[in-house]
């Protein structure tokens, strides 16, 4: 099994490191191989998706992927920009279903910035669409105006759509991570996110998700507008099992959604392709903030990692190791500052990759 690792930019480094930490002591026979992506390839090769790396990605069992991004290279052309790695890796290996779990841990609740009733117990999963939608609709770019509300002035613009068998294949993906969480005590409900109220593009998609939602008769199927949903997460979060939803709107609300479980620092996800190939990589961003400071919360990266080894690798006994070992360290007291609160023992990235591989037993 061959694995790719993209460390990437910021604190993608220092995550993906301890990641790869724990991917060692298991004893798994897994070929690791690393290559520079975003900024840090940008630098070196003068492209944040140089041909090798993307065929590395292409010639791997799945990827494990740190973060891109930094400010200091906001000024450059959009196609050298670091983000544009993540975007091409996404659309040339196909990875359309992006899961993005938000779990909070008990141990969590209070590291939360909603109430603790709110959230103990929140188990819910995001299914964002990952490679249409307005961020790879053509066309897109710059020009003079020659209508709207002010011809000849200059204006931008970008394209928001999705085709039929777009929508069909993550509403496929959605009603049976709905019905597989149903089979483990789950409700089995899929909440479909939309604009259906004003966009041409969300009235197809609501339209398909409801043909596909008649397939699964044992998955129960409700609609939201965005604005609802926003409002809904940070109101009754638990309300929600699994969410899909298109790539914008998905963005943003697996955003909010992190912050129901304490720390954006502790959001795996998951973004696979219809061959079962997949990419892994924390939720949140290189937060060159805390870069090279060694404060960083590696856990985002090592459930990935564990994602990584129960949807590509076939391996969730593994996975499930990996799971509980987090469990544990949490249990013990251990959290890095993004997570830190009273009574707790506040300790660095490393420190916590540590703990992780000593819970593994
Ligand atoms: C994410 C990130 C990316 C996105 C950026 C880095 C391009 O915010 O994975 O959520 O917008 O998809
Ligand atoms: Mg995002």
């Amino acid at each position: 099994m061959k694995i790719a690792i993209l460390p990437g930019d910021g604190i993608g480094t220092e995550i993906v490191a301890e990641a790869v930490k724990v991917l060692k002591v298991l004893d798994l026979n897994l070929e690791l191989e690393t290559a520079l992506v975003g900024g840090a390839a940008y630098e070196a090769f003068g492209h944040p998706l140089p041909e090798a790396t993307l065929k590395l990605a292409k010639d791997s069992d799945a990827v494990l992927f740190g973060a891109v991004g930094d400010w200091k290279y906001d000024t450059l052309d959009r196609p050298l920009r670091p983000e544009q790695a993540i975007l091409g890796l996404r659309k040339n290996l196909g990875l359309f279903a992006n899961f993005r779990p938000a779990i909070c841990y008990p141990q969590l609740v209070d590291a939360s910035s909603l109430k603790r009733e709110l959230v103990s117990g929140l188990d819910i999963l995001i299914i964002r669409e990952l490679t249409g939608d307005i961020y790879f609709g053509q066309p897109r770019g710059r020009r003079i105006a020659t209508d709207g509300h002010f011809p000849g002035a200059e204006e931008a613009f970008d394209t928001m759509r999705y085709s039929r068998p777009e929508i069909e294949r993550i509403a496929h993906v959605a009603f049976q991570a709905a019905r597989k969480r149903k089979a483990a005590g789950g409700e089995g409900r899929v909440t479909s996110v939309d604009k259906a109220n004003v966009l041409e593009t969300f009235q197809l998609w609501k339209d398909v998700v409801t043909e596909i939602g008649q397939q699964y008769p044992d998955v129960a199927l409700d609609h939201m507008y965005v604005d609802n949903a926003a409002m809904q997460l940070v109101k009754a979060p638990k309300k929600f099992d699994v969410v899909v939803t298109g790539n914008m709107f998905g963005d943003i609300l697996s955003d909010a959604a992190a912050m129901l479980t304490g720390s954006i620092g502790m959001l795996p996800s998951a973004s696979l392709n219809d061959k079962g190939q997949g990419l892994y990589e924390p939720s949140h961003g290189s937060a060159p903030d805390i870069a090279g400071k060694g404060v960083a919360n590696p856990l985002a990266t090592i459930l990935s990692a564990a994602m990584m080894l129960r949807f590509s690798l076939n391996q969730p006994d593994a996975a499930a190791r990996i799971e509980q070992a987090v469990d544990k360290v949490l249990t013990q007291g251990l959290r890095t500052p993004d997570i830190h609160s009273e009574g707790t023992t506040r300790v660095g990235t490393v420190e916590m990759g540590d703990a992780v591989v000593k819970a593994l037993g």
